[in-house]
Order: structure tokens, then C-alpha cells, then sequence
């Protein structure tokens, strides 16, 4: 068996560790899934509630998922079997994780492909290639889904070979910010377009009557998905993180830094579809917002398509190249769990590992280039149900297996000033209490509200 000590690796620092966890959370599921699902369920009143879904249930979950990472140093399924001295049944959570990890990536990987050949797409289109960029903008394509679901997962292997510090450290530390200042420059410019400001009204004005049982399980899932949470994503990230560093407060960082995207995604999508609409493209369908790839992949080009000119290119190319950055700090940290889980349990270092199950994991996704309409099937059962389920069991398990007492131990050190907080007061309450018993809530009233 090799010696994979060396292959575990741990961060240089906070800012490394934040960058890379955010870099885990904003992705696909900001810039895409959020503002389409916030399109889909009724714009302000889904906002609200994901907001609330973020911190309330999310951010304790958060630190619960790094204090366990930290406190065992090992993948989801070495943490729980460790707590709990090789308890199977307490494995099956890590090892629901780590499946969560795989079929997530599997489809994620495809969505990613998009937004890269989106990139040739804008690029073409506006040097006068029609041709091309209509071959580059075909997501329909198979043959197009699955090349670029190629490339996309050797850009992720290939960082994740590189480890922790040199390879997720390096890649996050630049990708970060430049994806935040796309962003900005991005939202800058449609505010100013005629029809905007109907999309800011509807995103920012919630309308509580919308709210229902689907509107609640949908903001649930999201924050979830959002924050890469109950599938040990964290767990892993945290596993890296040095004793000196605060918990609470990286949580806090990275929670933030995540719901800020979301929030800047909604202010840049919203607006661009009222926008598209002026510009005379049909943005309801089905009696409601567009929402899904039609929304990103058809109304967002033809909006960079009618400002045309040089503007209208780099605007195009720079939203598709924003939206790959964002999804390859995702999928870096959905097979980190995997590689870390290889590495740890198997003993397989860390370069076979990443391109063992990185390859085994395309194999999936070139079975859904062919089959696209699997994604949102997919979605639903190992994302929606999956990590609100994971983080249910996280919850339990740290409350009443491992005991608040031991995690808060953990906690403690890199947090002087723990004992005197009121994390230290609210936290055993929200994950003894109200995060389990609200996931329980709502998947029981989505269960029983579709049979
Ligand atoms: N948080 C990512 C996004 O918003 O796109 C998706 C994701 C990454 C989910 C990692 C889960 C995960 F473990």
C-alpha cells in the first residue's frame, strides 16, 4: 500500500482555506440554478426564504460539517467511522456523501461543459462564424455535451492531481476574484438597459402569497446545493484546516461570501431577462419566467447578441468565462470528497486517485450527454432530497452520537473567545433542534405532497 500521509495536505492558511470553501460554494449553483429556480418560484418570496434557509439552517450546518472535517482529519467516510469506532451504520452517512459527490458531479460536469463551449459560442458569433457558434451553442448535441464534458473534467483532474495547496489553493486564489469583478462589470451594464429595472422590482419585491410547500423545498435544496452542504464537500475541506483557524468565523466568511454571489447573480439574471424581453425574446413560457438552460443558454446570448459590437463580445464571452470559473471551483471539491475518500481508505495516492475516479465519474457524464433530460431527475434525487437528507443525518449524528460537547471542544481551539459567544449559546439549539426537525418538515411535506 502506498504512503498517502503526504497526499492528505492542509492548507497555508485562513484566507486559502475561506477562498477555497467559497470557491466550493459559488458556482453553477449561484449563477445558474439560483436566479432560475428564484425565476421559477416567484423572484423576491424565493430570495426570502433561501436567505433564511442560508443562515438559519445552513450556516450551523456548515460548522458542524467543518468541526467533524477537522476534528478527524479524514473523508467523510473515515470521519464518521472514526467517531464512532467503525460503526457501519454511521458510515452509510459519509458514504451517502460520497455517492451525492459522484452523481452531482457526473451531471454538473455536463452543465459545466456548456458554459465553456458558451464561451466558443459568443466568441464565434461575433467574428461573423455563424456556423460555428451555432455548432458551439448546440447543448442538444451529444457528440458537443460530450467533448466538452472531456475537457472540463481533465481541467478538474488535473487541478486536483496538483493537491491541496498547489493545485485547489493556487486555482481558487486567482479564479476568485476575477470571477467577482466579471460579476460586478457585468450587473453594472444591464442596469443601465431599458426594461431592467421590471426585473429589480420582481426580484427584490417578495410576494409572501407565493410562498408554498414547493416554493419551501425549493429555497431549501438550494441553499443546500448552493453551499456545497450534506454531502461532507465541507467535511473533506475542513479535514485541511489547521487548529489555529475559527471555525465560526470561516463559516461565517464563506456562507456570506456564497448568498453575496447568489444575491449579485439575481441582480445581473432577473434584470437580463426583462431586458431580453424588450429586445422583443419571449421570456415566459408555461405561464411563468423562463427558467432552466433556456433562460442562461438562449435569452443571455441573445441579449449579448442584440448590444453586438465589441461591448456585446466581451460581455458574452466574459458571462460564459465567469460562469466556467464559477463551476470549476465547484467540481474541484465535488472529486476532491472522492479523491480524498480514495486516498484515505484505499491507500491510492493522490494522482491515481483523482484520475481513477475522475475517469470512472465521466463515464457517467458521457451517458448523460447523450440522455440530457436524466439531469433534472438527477437533480432532484441526489441534490434536492440528497444533501437536505445528508445534512438531516449530520445534524442528528453530531447531536446526539458524537455530543455538542465534543464538537464544541473542537471548536474551541482557534476561538479564544468561544465560551463567552452566542454561537456558543445558539448552536447546539439549531443543530439539536431546528435544523433537523425543519429538513424533516419539509421533506415530509414534499413526500407527502406528491403521492
Ligand atoms: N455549491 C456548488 C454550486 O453552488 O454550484 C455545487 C456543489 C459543490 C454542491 C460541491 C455540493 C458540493 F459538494
Amino acid at each position: 500500500m502506498a504512503d498517502t500521509t503526504d497526499d492528505r495536505g492542509v492548507w497555508s492558511g485562513k484566507l486559502a482555506f475561506i477562498l477555497a470553501a467559497a470557491g466550493s460554494a459559488v458556482g453553477l449553483g449561484n449563477i445558474w440554478r439560483f436566479p432560475t429556480e428564484a425565476a421559477s418560484h416567484g423572484g423576491g418570496a424565493f430570495l426570502l426564504l433561501y436567505l433564511v434557509f442560508a443562515f438559519l439552517i445552513g450556516f450551523p450546518v456548515m460548522m458542524a460539517e467543518m468541526t467533524i472535517g477537522r476534528n478527524t482529519r479524514k473523508n467523510p467516510v473515515g470521519a464518521f467511522s472514526f467517531l464512532t469506532g467503525g460503526n457501519k451504520l454511521y458510515i452509510l452517512i459519509g458514504a451517502w456523501g460520497v455517492l451525492c459527490g459522484i452523481m452531482i458531479l457526473s451531471y454538473y460536469t455536463v452543465v459545466a461543459g456548456w458554459t465553456f463551449s458558451f464561451v466558443f459560442e459568443e466568441l464565434f458569433h461575433f467574428m461573423g462564424f455563424g456556423g460555428l457558434s451555432a455548432w458551439f451553442g448546440d447543448t442538444s448535441s451529444g457528440l458537443n455535451n460530450a467533448i466538452f464534458s472531456v475537457l472540463f473534467m481533465a481541467a478538474t483532474i488535473t487541478i486536483i492531481t496538483g493537491g491541496v495547496a498547489e493545485g485547489i489553493e493556487k486555482a481558487t486564489k486567482t479564479l476568485m476574484p476575477l470571477l467577482l469583478l466579471i460579476l460586478v462589470i457585468l450587473i453594472g451594464y444591464v442596469l443601465t438597459q431599458e426594461g431592467s429595472m421590471k426585473g429589480l422590482s420582481q426580484y427584490l419585491t417578495p410576494d409572501i402569497g407565493k410562498i408554498d410547500t414547493e416554493v419551501i423545498f425549493a429555497a431549501m435544496g438550494q441553499a443546500f446545493f448552493s453551499l456545497s452542504l450534506g454531502m461532507g464537500a465541507i467535511i473533506t475541506y475542513g479535514s485541511y484546516l489547521p487548529k489555529r483557524e475559527n471555525i465560526a468565523g470561516a463559516a461565517a466568511y464563506v456562507t456570506l461570501f456564497d448568498t453575496g454571489i447568489a444575491f449579485l447573480a439575481g441582480l445581473l439574471i432577473m434584470p437580463a431577462m426583462f431586458v431580453a424581453q424588450s429586445n422583443g425574446i419571449t421570456i415566459f413560457a408555461d405561464g411563468g419566467l423562463k427558467a432552466g438552460p433556456a433562460l442562461i443558454f438562449q435569452v443571455l446570448p441573445n441579449m449579448f447578441h442584440n448590444l453586438g459590437g465589441v461591448w456585446g463580445m466581451i460581455f458574452g464571452v466574459g458571462f460564459f468565462l465567469l460562469l466556467s470559473i464559477a463551476a470549476l471551483t465547484s467540481t474541484i471539491s465535488l472529486l476532491e470528497v472522492v479523491t480524498a475518500y480514495a486516498i484515505d481508505e484505499h491507500g491510492v495516492q493522490r494522482k491515481k486517485a483523482a484520475m481513477g475516479v475522475g475517469s470512472g465519474i465521466l463515464l457517467i457524464s458521457l451517458i448523460i450527454s447523450f440522455n440530457i433530460n436524466l439531469i433534472s431527475t438527477l437533480d432532484l434525487v441526489f441534490s434536492s432530497i440528497g444533501l437536505p437528507l445528508g445534512g438531516f443525518l449530520i445534524c442528528l449524528f453530531l447531536a446526539y452520537k458524537w455530543g455538542p460537547e465534543n464538537a464544541m471542544e473542537e471548536i474551541r481551539q482557534g476561538y479564544a473567545a468561544f465560551d463567552q459567544s452566542l454561537v456558543r449559546k445558539a448552536w447546539p439549539i439549531f443543530i439539536k433542534v431546528i435544523a433537523p426537525l425543519a429538513i424533516l418538515y419539509n421533506l415530509l411535506s414534499t413526500l407527502y405532497g406528491a403521492f
